[in-house]
């Protein structure tokens, strides 16, 4: 019932070479994939490739004003992006996002019309002190405090899993996805079983098919390997024999 979706995370990488690539693939990858370029592509690619489905990696909180080298949710809307990834761990850990920024940005995203995508995760150290469920919990809560449920995607990227070759195995990560898909439930049980919940954190051809089988895990946010566009094509075959 629940549509697949595998969003492309390039990071600081990428050009329009690369979109340029998927875009020559996309009929193999249409109606279940989204690309995250660097904001300053997406103009580009929605004029030359406007067949890609496009996202940002970040968005300002804020609407408009005095914020020197921010980009508002509006302007990623106008360029293109029908996604946004929010409070993706990279962002939290080197530039201090915390909650209530992520809340804010999440409404922002929400307010100019464009999905967003909450990535929560807990770290090595959360996860080996038994903390991760109440870590995930507290994210949810402060992260989602105001927002439409029926205009979201949620991203389970435990921390230790990015980008380093690591990957949850598929129980653990159901484990977090069914206790996602359980907090939605409570706030709304019919919104909670049409929300995609993602993996993400080292999802390779090799992994993907066992962590797509599992009953809450609706598809992927995948960096290193979407920069790759046979490796991503192959990480979006696995979702659609799900
Ligand atoms: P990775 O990154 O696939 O390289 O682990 C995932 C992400 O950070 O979104």
């Amino acid at each position: 019932m629940r549509q697949p979706l595998v969003i492309a995370n390039w990071k600081l990488n990428g050009d329009l070479e690369l979109a340029k690539a998927f875009a020559e693939r996309w009929s193999s990858l249409a109606s279940k994939a989204a690309i995250c370029p660097p904001a300053v592509f997406l103009s580009d690619c929605k004029r030359l490739f406007p067949h890609l489905v496009l996202g940002a990696q970040n968005c300002s909180a804020e609407q408009s004003g005095a914020f020197t080298g921010e980009l508002s949710a509006d302007m990623l809307a106008t360029v293109g992006a029908d996604y946004v990834l929010i409070g993706h761990s990279e962002r939290r850990a080197l530039f201090h996002e915390n909650d209530a920024l992520v809340a804010r940005k999440v409404a922002a995203a929400q307010n100019a019309g464009v999905t967003p995508v909450l990535c929560v995760g807990e770290t090595l150290e959360q996860r080996q002190a038994g903390a991760e469920a109440s870590v995930i919990i507290a994210q949810l809560e402060a992260g989602l405090a105001q927002a439409d449920l029926s205009r979201l995607v949620i991203a389970y990227e435990p921390v230790w899993a990015i980008g380093t070759g690591e990957t949850a195995s598929p129980e653990q990560a159901q484990e977090i996805h069914a206790l996602i898909r359980g907090w939605l439930k409570q706030r709304n049980a019919s919104l909670a079983e049409s929300i995609q919940l993602l993996y993400g954190g080292s999802v390779k051809p090799a992994n993907a098919g066992e962590l797509f089988e599992q009953q809450d895990i609706d598809g992927g946010l995948i960096g290193g390997a979407s920069l790759d566009v046979e490796q991503f094509e192959a990480i979006c075959k696995a979702v659609q024999d799900k």
